[in-house]
């Protein structure tokens, strides 16, 4: 059975964060339970050097203010549909910002442009494939079914949140530019706030909607959490459902990852850990050494880890830190690298370094505030590197906190704190710490993380139902 995949991300192609390792990882699980996957995405420069053999397979003489071809392409056992429109992406800077850090003004075009494409594919545009699902991922692919919707295009669509914190928005002058019908620029439908939202459009707009876990499901429908979309969110809650993401267990498993010194037990993380703190430079101290891979952004609660620091510090405890982001939080942690020895910083993206950071660490911190789903935790969790996690979305879904009830069942896997609280915060690494002292409760958590089921088995099997219903 087919169905296509659109989203503006995909590993190994382009990422900037774990939109991009989902959207990698569906086609090889889904293909187990006999679909197969067409993944559409931009044909940004450094997508477009990394094809070798293309063939075209449709094209357009205008799209969006340029030419437009659209080439079929396999790579890293992907099969892909890209979107050459040089105007839209062929650009310097990121894919979503220009080199001085600002958002590519024409953002909503040039991720118009993917959505129309997308429904033009379900339209029947190419010769000899037509998809019976279509699966879009974010604002950048949800415009897709209002598209399909203006055109009567009758194929199923499910539109995936994987962040609600981005709508997509852009002034409602750029309506007529966006190919949208105006009498749809109502507040029921694609307006927010009298802007034009990307997001609210899909949400209105697919057949079916998911997000990335079920706690965050049912948080999206609360103001706290909804982002001004709980509404819309609770108008399709029949339609609603949580599917926790996997992670891929082929990159992510210390067994058998090359950029470490393999082990399959926690044992085997000492050589890894020594190396880690050499690397970064870190002075050994008596407590656990946690790390941070992340964005630094708000979202990630990285403030807060700033604020509680101390207390982990004061009793020993150590801090790598891997990430890039808002510049006030790239120089808070910078500066508190200088001033404590036993903190070491590096701003920047490095898969390598993150792999060497999960196999060296005794524990990683996720203190989100919201988190859709989160997957450093999972890392974390495979590689024997206790999670420390707010208590929100697939962070709540992912580690079994070791409470007394967890802990004397023997099934304890981290520690969960309330979001958003930096004296909780700074008492969850306190427990982190006190846990970390008692080397054989230490180690029932690193084995009881190691085999806790995190690949996407059980998300493609719930993805597989959820097409097959919109398919029948
Ligand atoms: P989000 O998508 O909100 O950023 P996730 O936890 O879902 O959060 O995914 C983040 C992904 O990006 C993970 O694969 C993580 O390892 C990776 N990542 C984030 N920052 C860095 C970094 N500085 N270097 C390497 N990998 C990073
Ligand atoms: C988003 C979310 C993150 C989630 C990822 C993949 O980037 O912020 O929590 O894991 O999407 O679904």
């Amino acid at each position: 059975r087919a169905a296509l995949s659109v989203a503006s991300e995909c590993v190994p192609l382009v990422k900037t964060g774990g939109l991009a390792d989902v959207v990698g990882a569906l086609p090889a699980a889904m293909k187990a339970q006999g679909w197969a996957l067409r993944t559409l995405l931009p044909g940004y420069s450094t997508v477009m050097a990394a094809l070798d053999r293309t063939t075209e397979v449709w094209h357009a003489a205008e799209l969006f203010g340029g030419p437009a071809r659209l080439l079929a392409a396999r790579a890293a056992g992907l099969d892909l549909l890209v979107l050459d429109a040089p105007h839209l992406y062929d650009r310097d800077g990121t894919i979503y910002l220009t080199p001085t850090g600002f958002d590519w003004p024409d953002n909503p075009e040039r991720f118009a442009a993917l959505s129309m494409v997308a429904a033009e594919i379900a339209g029947g545009a190419l010769p000899d494939w037509r998809p019976e699902v279509v699966h879009v991922h974010d604002w950048q692919a949800a415009l897709t079914p209002t598209y399909m919707k203006a055109r009567s295009i009758d194929v199923p669509v499910l539109l995936t949140v994987h962040n609600i914190a981005f709508h997509g928005l852009a002034p409602s002058g750029r309506l007529e530019a966006l190919h949208l019908q105006r009498i749809r620029f109502n507040s029921e439908e694609l307006e927010f706030y009298s802007q034009i939202s990307a997001l609210k459009a899909g949400l209105v707009d697919a057949d079916a909607v998911s997000t990335v876990s079920p706690t965050y499901a049912r948080e999206l429908m609360t103001p706290r959490f909804g982002m001004g979309l709980e509404g819309v969110i609770a108008s399709r809650a029949a339609d609603l459902r949580g599917i926790l993401n996997g992670i891929d267990t082929g990159v992510w498993s210390p067994e058998t990852d090359d950029a470490i010194a393999p082990y399959s037990a926690p044992s085997g993380k000492a050589p890894n850990r020594e190396m880690l703190l050499a690397e970064f430079g870190i002075e050994p101290g008596p407590g656990p050494l946690c790390i941070v891979v992340s964005r630094l952004t708000g979202q990630k609660g990285l403030d807060l880890l700033l604020d509680a620091a101390p207390r982990l510090l004061a009793m020993g405890g150590m801090i790598a830190l891997l990430g890039t982001g808002e510049k006030g939080l790239e120089g808070g942690w910078r500066d508190l690298g200088e001033r404590s020895p036993a903190v070491g910083v590096h701003i920047g993206y490095d898969e390598g370094m993150s792999h060497r950071m999960f196999a060296g660490a005794d524990a990683v911190l996720v203190p989100s505030r919201f988190e859709p789903c989160g997957l450093t935790q999972m890392y974390g969790l495979r590689y024997g590197t206790v999670p420390l996690v707010a208590r929100t979305g697939g962070l709540a879904d992912t580690v079994i906190d070791a409470n007394e009830a967890a802990l004397r069942a023997g099934v304890a896997t981290g520690v969960l704190v309330e979001p958003d609280d930096a004296q909780a915060l700074g008492a969850g690494l306190e427990r982190l710490v006190a846990l970390y002292a008692q080397p054989k409760l230490w180690q029932r958590m690193q084995r009881n993380g190691m085999a806790h089921p995190v690949g996407w088995e059980i998300a493609a099997a719930e993805y597989a139902a959820v097409y097959a219903g919109l398919a029948s």
